[in-house]
């Protein structure tokens, strides 16, 4: 609700409230953001400075003053007293940098204020917005601050545009919003990595100064996700005051966090404006980015869960909303680029058994590409893999029951290909130098509107010659060399660049609206909002080691619902660490996210087949949990676990995932959370099994006879038989479920049998828990 008591405008939800007022001088102060306020008397919270320092600037307007150094304001400028760092540079007629905005109408209506060519949030009943435009008092020239109030999921969008009816005007920096705090006690948690090690939790203390979250890669990066939360000093995942933000855009962004040297902290987000340099003239007008605010007072799970609810219900594309996303075999970690349909189809076959949905042919099928140093930018067919073409193989693949999926780097180029070739100019380069080189190829200019037709032609005559249920939608490098004759100024290339790209989604999702789109950026390199705004679901990481998984899905989970999060299961020792791990814990923890297998079946013994089906069967009962659930982290006991929670409706599914084995450990207490304490529910723990080559010559303890741990027999009944891991069931009420109870000990170097529950190094169990009878009184 946005509620106008002039010169104070409240927006408010359930979970807070914003308060801006225009002040005497027809600045914009920023009064307030926490708690949801019922009292609408603001006057006790306005800043109250006193005369000012003695190198205070006073700004004079209207008879009165401020200090604009020591103001808390709603989107600052440079050049009249505010000294900390500026959201907005603009390169004026005047040939200053100088700019003076002060308050010149607001308007509060129903629904989105449309954007011209970015994504935003999708509008729903609940969506209100409040336009407030400032003026410069020199120029005809204004600033739109545009607040959008995502009601229904507690989520505040923030975006500026400048319009320009005056002289031409030059942009440096212009951010999405600023949010100034008037104290500095707060953590900051980013999401900090870079390939197969994306998305770390990272927290850093505010101190003086100022810390800055950018990428200038091209894209929203592995480096640094443009996602992060300030918290209250002692917040945790249940507990305390914290703020969340997010930007919807998918190429370099800035998030800056400054300490000033009164303690109060301020708070941007938008576009990077390293390389950055807009043009405005007469009559044009420039928008950025949509950021995303909120805030919760009851620790993180709840801030990461409005999140959630906001991408379920404003950002993924409508057609997919609640839509279960189907269980994926991926050809890439199975084959790489070695393979020919009659092992394409043996493996669809296979897995098609075990209750696989979609079948995903990755890279290497067009041109000659038997490596990564070919064929991008071309898309005829390797009839030398694929005999009977794409169409063939997509009919077959349907035959077996499954759907087709197919992959696509449409942003590249290769220098051995046809189309450079042909095109050598439609590559991202500067005259009279050779652009560097990432995973051999070099970036294609999407801001040329005749490489985005090529993309498009090319690509929707594969889609309409040959049924594909889905794509993957590959970006494989940085981009270097940043420059195109097609922008005026060099300092548009990277912000048209992705304009271009989304001109591409959109066209594409217009005409396949059904097609599902699985983003992906070496993993993730381009895992935002923007990316979210067309394609459901995103490839996380390259990294399929489930230990590196869960830093990595943990991460995202902060500002990612596991909808949104593609994640697989792979083979064992895994090409990103040579670690070993548990089938069982590589299914534990892809279920956390959009289940699929990457792998040759081949390899894979009957005995882990079994395995499979009853993780994919298991997984396709619960599936709705999993993808659509509330999702909750804990405050680990232990350093080396990692507990995570879905719950959907009635029914409850917990992870626990062990680092390391412990000799003689502690007994381990199941907590489970937001039961109903006066409910009793079925907590259960799903059935798994171990390999009894795990064992070695400890066999004898596990079976009764005697095997020599290296000999045929061991290695041939390893095939055909897993030991059984101890699964255990209680009925209890929520209330006890809450507290915790304590489950089976984990097995202590005495004894084996089936009773035991043996996790090892890496080990991981997946509980389910339901309600069951009626509410005690
Ligand atoms: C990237 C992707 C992988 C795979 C390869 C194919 O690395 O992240 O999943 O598709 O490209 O070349």
């Amino acid at each position: 609700m946005i509620q106008i008591k002039l010169p104070f405008i409240h927006l408010k939800t359930n979970a807070f409230s914003y308060v801006i007022h225009i002040t005497q001088v027809e600045k914009i102060e920023h009064v307030y953001f926490g708690k949801p306020l019922i009292d609408d008397d603001f006057k006790p919270l306005l800043f109250k400075p006193t005369a000012g320092v003695g190198s205070a600037i006073l700004y004079d307007r209207n008879g009165q003053n401020l200090n604009l150094d020591f103001f808390p304001s709603e989107y600052s400028e440079f050049g009249k007293g505010d000294f900390r760092l500026t959201p907005l540079e603009l390169h004026m007629p005047d040939g200053s940098f100088v700019t003076d905005f002060v308050y010149h109408s607001h308007e509060i209506q129903k629904g989105i204020y449309p954007s011209n060519d970015l994504p935003i949030g999708k509008e729903n009943d609940s969506v209100e917005s409040l336009i407030l435009t400032l003026k410069d008092t020199k120029y005809d020239l204004y600033l739109k601050l545009i607040y959008t109030l995502y009601e229904d999921s507690d989520v505040l969008g923030r975006r500026a545009i400048l319009v320009n009816n005056d002289e031409t005007v030059h942009i440096r920096k212009l951010m999405s919003m600023m949010v100034d705090f008037v104290d500095c006690d707060y953590d900051l948690l980013s999401l900090q990595g870079g390939w197969i090690k994306e998305s770390h939790k990272e927290i850093t203390p505010l101190q003086r100064g100022t810390l800055l979250l950018e990428s200038t890669t091209g894209a929203s990066s592995n480096r640094v996700n443009p996602g992060f939360i300030l918290m209250k000093k002692g917040t945790h995942e249940d507990f305390g005051s914290c703020y969340g933000f997010n930007l919807i855009y998918s190429g370099n962004h800035y998030e800056a966090i400054q300490v000033s040297n009164h303690g109060m902290t301020r708070v941007m987000s938008g576009i990077h404006p390293q390389a950055f340099h807009y043009e405005l003239a007469k009559g044009q007008s420039f928008e950025t980015p949509e950021a995303i605010l909120t805030f919760s007072a009851l620790g993180l799970n709840t801030l990461s869960n409005q999140f959630h609810h906001f991408i379920h219900e404003h950002i993924t594309p409508r057609q997919f909303k609640g839509l279960l996303r189907p269980v994926v075999i991926n050809s890439w970690e199975a084959f790489f680029f070695d393979f020919n349909e009659s092992k394409l189809v043996s493996l669809a076959k296979k897995a098609k058994k075990l209750g696989v949905e979609l079948f995903v042919l990755d890279d290497g099928w067009f041109g000659n590409r038997n490596d990564d140093t070919s064929s991008l930018g071309d898309y005829t067919v390797n009839l030398k893999k694929l005999k009977g073409g794409l169409k063939r193989l997509s009919d077959t693949i349907h035959k077996l029951g499954l759907k087709f999926g197919l992959w696509f780097e449409p942003e590249m180029i290769s220098e051995k290909s046809v189309l450079y070739q042909t095109h050598p100019d439609w590559v991202v380069k500067v005259d009279g130098r050779t652009p560097s080189l990432g995973r051999n190829q070099w970036v294609l200019d999407l801001t040329n509107g005749e490489v985005r037709n090529y993309i498009l032609k090319s690509m929707k005559q594969i889609l309409n010659e040959t049924l594909i249920d889905y794509i993957k939608w590959d970006m494989n490098r940085h981009i270097t060399d940043a420059y195109s004759k097609h922008v005026k100024h060099p300092g548009m290339f990277y912000h048209e660049y992705i304009k271009g790209l989304y001109a591409i989604l959109k066209d594409l999702t217009e005409t396949y609206p059904n097609l599902w789109i699985e983003s992906c950026s070496s993993g993730g390199n381009r895992f935002d909002l923007g990316m979210l705004s067309y394609t459901p679901y995103v490839w996380a990481s390259d990294n399929t080691d489930p230990i590196e998984r869960l830093k990595i899905q943990g991460g995202l989970s902060y500002f990612y619902p596991l909808s949104t999060i593609s994640a697989h299961v792979s083979l064992s020792p895994h090409a990103q660490t040579i670690r070993t791990t548990p089938l069982s814990t590589r299914f534990n923890v892809a279920a956390m996210g959009c289940l699929g297998y990457e792998l040759n079946l081949k390899y894979v013994t009957k005995a882990e087949q079994t395995e499979i089906k009853h993780q994919i069967e298991l997984y396709k009962i619960y599936r709705e949990v999993f993808q659509q659930g509330h999702f909750y982290r804990f405050n680990s006991p232990r350093k080396d676990l990692t507990l995570f929670q879905v719950s959907h409706n009635q029914t409850h599914i917990l992870g626990f995932y062990q680092n390391g084995y412990d000799a003689s450990p502690n007994t381990d207490v199941i907590q489970v959370k937001n039961l109903k304490p006066n409910q009793t529910y079925s907590i259960e723990s799903v059935q798994q099994t171990m390999p009894i080559q795990q064992f070695g010559h400890l066999i004898a303890h596990a079976i009764p006879i005697k095997l020599n741990p290296n000999g045929y027999l061991m290695h041939k009944i390893g095939q055909y038989k897993r030991l059984n891991n101890a699964t255990e069931s209680y009925v209890v009420s929520g209330a006890a479920l809450m507290q915790g109870i304590p489950v089976i000990q984990q097995f202590s170097g005495t004894y084996y049998n089936e009773q035991t529950r043996l996790l090892g190094d890496f080990g991981s169990q997946i509980y389910i828990i339901k309600e069951v009878g009626e509410t005690h009184a």
